[in-house]
Parts: structure tokens; C-alpha cells; sequence
């Protein structure tokens, strides 16, 4: 009986070590314990969303990006301006173009109530909806890292400077993502989120009326709906297929009809032309080093442990 009691607290002293041990690092168990509700939550009610409007998708994808390139991914893109966060949700590349925040209000709110407790991160959120999505269109599946914790702080000025600009030529796209950690493999194999979603007029204007590599047919197309003068706003799909994850994005950049200047820069013989051509003739490929470049890229920086938070209100710090 004693050598029993003995065996049980020795199990129990290994489980605490191996928690704490693990906590500095990210796992696709994280939640299996405290919440194993957690992962199918965040599915059922992506799929809602998406099935009720499919750019929700590539919406919640472009979110999870963007909260990763400005300082890892710490959810800060979801806190709201207040007199001691400069959102970065006013900044350039997110001001009325971010979407996606009230899914993941929504996600949070379900995810709190199937777990009985605010275990879940907003930042682990935002990783699992991204992938969610990419499923939800077609695309691959991938596991995902789990425990990321909440940053306190969000950085507009940090958000303008680190997030790609649709203008960037091929070198500065490349070191843009190297500042992430992230090689030219994983800037074509992420671009390639361009198969699905939509472009506001504003940002391939100049592209459309003023670039000499660029299919015709195409330009005239895309012009219809976004005029020289005025309409900013008015959307154009990203690739043909805008609702599918597929390879119609680069078979469209080898046809010269990528939409945004830096879809184009990727195949317009610079370095990563080949790769490109390779993508859009091997979905295979294109799926497995997407699938890999985004666990990558969610692993940039997170905050583990005891930093930062899981915060009860994904706008706000606790
Ligand atoms: C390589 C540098 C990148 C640049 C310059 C860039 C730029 C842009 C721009 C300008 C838009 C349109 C925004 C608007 O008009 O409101 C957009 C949309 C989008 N981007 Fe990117 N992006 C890049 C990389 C990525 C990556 C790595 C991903 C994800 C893995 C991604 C996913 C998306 C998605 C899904 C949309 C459509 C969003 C929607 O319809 O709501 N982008 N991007």
C-alpha cells in the first residue's frame, strides 16, 4: 500500500515537472487537459462563419499574419485603442481592412463557456481559426502549436513598419519576412494565402493602370471596377478562385495576372520564379510547404508561461 502511495506521488511529481517543462514551449496538447472542448469549439463556429460568408476565411487568416509579424503572435492586433494602447488595428495596413474581430469575439465567448474557464488564448485563437479556415476553403490541415499567452501591449508604429506593403519589390518582401525569422521559401509559400480573399481597389490601382508586366485582358478587367478616380474601396477577388484553396494563384502570377504589385514581384525573374512555376503546376507541394510555413510563422515569438495573459476579453488587457 505505502510503495503504491509512493509510485502515485512520484507519477504526480513527474506530471508537474514535465507541465512546467513544457510550458516554455508550444504544443499541439496544450488544451487536451485543461480544456479538450477548446479545438472543436473553434471549428464549429469557423465553419459557421465561413459557411455563412466565404471571405470570412480568408478574413481570420489574414488576422492570424498580421498579429504575427508585429512583435510574434501575442494577439495584440485584437486589443481596441484606449489611452494606453495605440491600437494597431489603426494602422495602415489594418485600418478599414482588418476583419474577422467579432469571430473571435464570438469564438472566445464559446470557447470560455465549453471550457468553464478562460483557459484559452486569444493568440491560440487567432492560430487555430487561421488553420480552421484554410480546412474550411479546401485547403490543407496541419497541426497546430498550442499555448501561446496575451501580450499587455499592442504597437501601431511597429504594425506600419513590419507588415508588407502591397507596393514592396521582391527584395524588400524577402527582407521583411527574414526580419521574422521567416526564408524566401515561406515568403512564396505564404503569399500563396493569396488564393483566397479579396483586394480593395487602392491597393492595385497604380498596378492596373500603370505596370507594363501585366496581362492585358487582365487590366482591363480589373479596371471596370476600379476606376482611375475614386471607388478606393471597391474589391476585387485576389485570384479567380477567391472562395478555394487551390493553386489558381500562381498559375495567375506565370499569366502575369497576379492582382497586388507584390503578388507579381514573386514571378518577374527575380528569385523565386521557379518556385512559383513549381507551385502552380504541384498543389501537392504548395499544400505541404504552405501547411509548414504557417506553423512557422506561428511560431514567431510567442509568449509562454508565465508572460503576458490569457485575457477574458480579446479587445482588452485584463
Ligand atoms: C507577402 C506580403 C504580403 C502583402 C504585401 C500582402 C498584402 C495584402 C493586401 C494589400 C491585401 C488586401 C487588403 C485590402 O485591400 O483591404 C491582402 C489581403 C489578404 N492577405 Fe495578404 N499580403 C501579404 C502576405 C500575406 C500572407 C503571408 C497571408 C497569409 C498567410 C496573407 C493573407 C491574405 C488574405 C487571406 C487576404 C484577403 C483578406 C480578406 O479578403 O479579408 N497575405 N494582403
Amino acid at each position: 500500500m505505502a510503495s503504491s502511495s509512493l509510485f502515485h506521488l512520484c507519477v504526480f511529481v513527474m506530471c508537474l515537472v514535465t507541465i512546467t517543462a513544457s510550458s516554455a514551449s508550444l504544443s499541439p496538447n496544450y488544451y487536451d487537459y485543461t480544456c479538450p472542448k477548446a479545438l472543436p469549439t473553434i471549428k464549429r463556429v469557423v465553419e459557421a462563419a465561413v459557411q455563412q460568408e466565404r471571405r470570412m476565411g480568408a478574413s481570420l487568416l489574414r488576422l492570424h499574419f498580421h498579429d504575427c509579424f508585429v512583435n510574434g503572435c501575442d494577439a495584440s492586433i485584437l486589443l481596441d485603442a484606449t489611452s494606453n494602447i495605440d491600437s494597431e488595428k489603426n494602422a495602415l495596413p489594418n485600418a478599414n481592412s482588418a476583419r474577422g474581430f467579432k469571430v473571435i469575439d464570438q469564438i472566445k465567448y464559446e470557447v470560455d463557456k465549453a471550457c468553464g474557464a478562460p483557459v484559452v488564448s486569444c493568440a491560440d485563437i487567432l492560430a487555430v481559426a487561421a488553420r480552421d479556415s484554410v480546412v474550411a476553403l479546401g485547403g490543407p490541415k496541419w497541426n497546430v502549436q498550442l499555448g501561446r499567452r496575451d501580450s499587455t501591449t499592442a504597437n501601431r508604429t511597429l504594425a506600419d513598419n513590419d507588415i508588407p506593403s502591397p507596393f514592396m519589390d521582391l527584395p524588400a518582401l524577402i527582407s521583411t519576412f527574414q526580419k521574422q525569422g521567416l526564408n524566401t521559401k515561406d515568403l512564396v509559400a505564404l503569399s500563396g494565402g493569396h488564393t483566397i480573399g479579396f483586394a480593395q481597389c487602392f491597393t492595385f490601382r497604380e498596378r492596373i493602370y500603370n505596370e507594363t508586366n501585366i496581362d492585358s485582358s487582365f487590366a482591363s478587367q480589373r479596371q471596370a471596377t476600379c476606376p482611375i478616380n475614386g471607388g478606393n474601396s471597391n474589391l476585387s477577388p485576389l485570384d479567380p478562385t477567391s472562395a478555394k484553396f487551390d493553386v489558381a494563384y500562381f498559375t495567375n502570377l506565370v499569366k502575369q495576372k497576379g492582382l497586388l504589385h507584390s503578388d507579381q514581384a514573386l514571378y518577374s525573374s527575380g528569385s523565386t520564379s521557379e518556385l512559383v512555376k513549381s507551385y502552380s503546376k504541384n498543389a501537392d507541394a504548395f499544400w505541404k510547404d504552405f501547411a509548414k510555413s504557417m506553423v512557422k510563422m506561428g511560431n514567431i515569438k510567442p509568449l509562454t508561461g508565465k508572460q503576458g495573459q490569457i485575457r477574458l476579453n480579446c479587445r482588452k488587457v485584463n
